[in-house]
């Protein structure tokens, strides 16, 4: 699938920019959409992304830090899960991937801005074929595309940690032009570290920059306990005034705007989300909504595009919904996100459906499988994607790395209400892309005893044989007290059926998986931005 997707991107594409006018502002841009794949094919085609189509672009990619992060799903009762599932890797090498990139900055792509041409260059030199150097060629090639998707009157904020910052704002500036630069803001938080022999690393930067009609609406805070330091006296009305002398003569100043507070300055002080947060998804590298809220309403105004190409469980998504349920009576701002991980597009997909009971009917997902040719195309190009993809269709979460060996022979599960007393227990899920046959059956009736499982799925991609059929009916029922009906113990869906009719899978209703706390309205909580 990704194969597909990416073979639709080729040379005469990438030359467009020069020889097109920019009609292509007034094309509609298709919005609440999720994109599974790679950011640089999707931002490269041309009808997914025109130029000058998006108002606002967060980023928030892969810092660069060579470590792997971990997916750690809550459990159904909220307990943290043991189990790991790998999510994304954050290990930049030198490779043809990263060779292809810079040959394409350099001599394919027109409408590559000199200076970044000129900068590379240097950085190569100095840097040599680093992982860092490798890094910087794949986000520049990236950043190419969304300043040319961004519109003119549009801004952009590129998430990143000390670790790479000051070499991505040479990027930036390569790209933008130094005039363009607006903020560094810092993100500052307290979280537990350990002790080490320098002072403890506690903020990511946020470079900001905006194209040359740049929207922006002033934020405020309210004001901190030093006004009354500085307005010490209060009149009979309640006003805080102070005296101020510009040349020799007292008079009376008084605060003004005193509901308003001060704007907010490029030191923001937002709690990490930590492991009992409420709004934890655990997701790696999740950030917290309050600091999204912030970005999207200083520099987007209702009814516009906004477009996460990293959006990992979608936070930039949930804040847009959440701005947008908070103002009823504005226009809707519209979201676009693209995330190279399955997981990351289910957890996203389960976001909106238990935040916001916003269902899959409602927006557009690009790159996921839609046919059997697909399905077959996404699991011989990465068998885990198609295990994750798989897992979705059924709501079922991976199962994760435990212990070696310990849990062989199951994907996945879903969990579900069971018994007179109302707990909840699994459905074991395995999934097959390959060649299937009977003793996988019985393989999984044994998972089932071992693991005390009620139930189980197998799904696969190929055709189950009829003792496949018959080993699996052998299972028997489970009777559900809470349904008053039986299920068949086990069950063999194959990926064509789930395809037409997701619900040929049958099983008891049961609870979600992660911490998504629902969204409560409470009107104008943003006020205390806008006065
Ligand atoms: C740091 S996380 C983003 C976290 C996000 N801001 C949040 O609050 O959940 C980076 C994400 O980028 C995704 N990613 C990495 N390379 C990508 C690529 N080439 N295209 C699309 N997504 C990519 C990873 O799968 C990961 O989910």
């Amino acid at each position: 699938m990704l194969g597909t997707i990416f073979k639709q991107f080729n040379n005469q594409t990438i030359k467009q920019y020069n020889n097109t006018t920019i009609h292509s502002i007034k094309i509609m841009i298709s919005t609440n959409r999720l994109y599974f794949g790679d950011n640089l094919d999707f931002l490269r085609n041309w009808d997914y992304f025109p130029s000058e189509s998006v108002d606002l672009i967060y980023l928030d990619p892969p810092f660069n830090s060579s470590q792997s992060y971990n997916v750690l799903f809550k459990d159904i009762e909220g307990a943290p899960a043991t189990a790991q599932i790998k999510a994304f890797e954050d290990t930049w090498r030198w490779d043809e991937k990263s060779a292809k990139a810079l040959y394409e900055i350099n001599s394919v792509v027109e409408y590559t801005p000199q200076p970044l041409v000129a900068l590379l260059d240097m950085l190569e030199g100095f840097l040599g074929h680093s992982p860092m150097f490798a890094y910087l060629t794949q986000m520049s090639v990236r950043l190419v595309e969304l300043y040319r998707i961004l519109k003119k009157s549009g801004s952009l904020f590129l998430h990143c940690d000390p670790t790479a910052s000051h070499y991505l704002k040479l990027v930036l500036d390569a790209i933008f032009g130094p005039k363009l630069f607006r903020n560094e803001i810092i993100w500052s938080y307290r979280r537990w570290t350990a002790k080490s022999k320098r002072f403890q690393r506690m903020h990511d930067v946020i470079l900001f920059y905006a194209k040359e009609k740049p929207l922006f609406n002033t934020l405020y805070e309210p004001y901190g306990d030093w006004i009354k330091k500085d307005y010490s006296y209060v009149d009979e009305d309640g006003r805080r005034w102070r005296w101020h002398s510009p040349h020799g003569v007292r008079q009376k100043v008084y605060l003004k705007d005193p509901d308003r507070g001060v704007p907010i300055n490029d030191v923001w002080i937002i709690p990490f989300i930590g492991s009992t947060s409420k709004e934890r998804m655990g997701y790696p590298t999740q950030k917290p909504l309050a600091l999204l809220k912030r970005i999207i309403q200083a520099s987007s105004n209702p009814g516009q595009i906004i477009l996460d190409p990293f959006c990992g469980c979608g936070t930039t998504i949930d804040a847009v919904e959440t701005l947008n349920q908070e103002n009823p009576d504005k226009p809707l701002r519209k979201w676009i996100g693209i995330d190279i991980t399955h997981l990351a597009i289910d957890l996203i997909k389960y976001r909106l459906a238990t935040r916001f009971e916003i269902e899959k009917d409602h927006y557009d997902v690009i790159g996921e499988p839609t046919t059997i040719t697909e399905a077959y195309a996404l699991a011989k190009e990465d068998r885990y994607q198609f295990q994750y993809w798989a897992l979705g269709l059924i709501s079922a979460r991976p199962w994760g790395e435990k212990k070696k060996g310990a849990d062989r022979g199951i994907d996945g599960y879903r969990s579900f209400i069971h018994g007179t007393r109302r707990t909840y227990t699994k459905c074991i899920i395995q999934v097959k892309s390959g060649k299937v046959n009977p003793a996988m059956i019985r393989d999984l009736k044994g998972t089932m005893e071992r693991e005390n499982a009620e139930m189980s799925a197998f799904i696969t991609l190929e055709k189950p044989t009829p003792a496949m059929t018959a080993e699996s009916a052998s299972a028997g029922f489970y009777h559900s007290e809470v349904m008053n009906r039986d299920y068949p113990r086990m069950q063999i869906l194959t990926i064509r059926q789930l395809l037409k009719d997701q619900d040929c899978f049958k099983i008891p209703p049961g609870g979600g998986l992660m911490g998504a706390p629902k969204f409560i309205s409470k009107t104008n909580s943003q006020k205390e931005f806008f006065k």
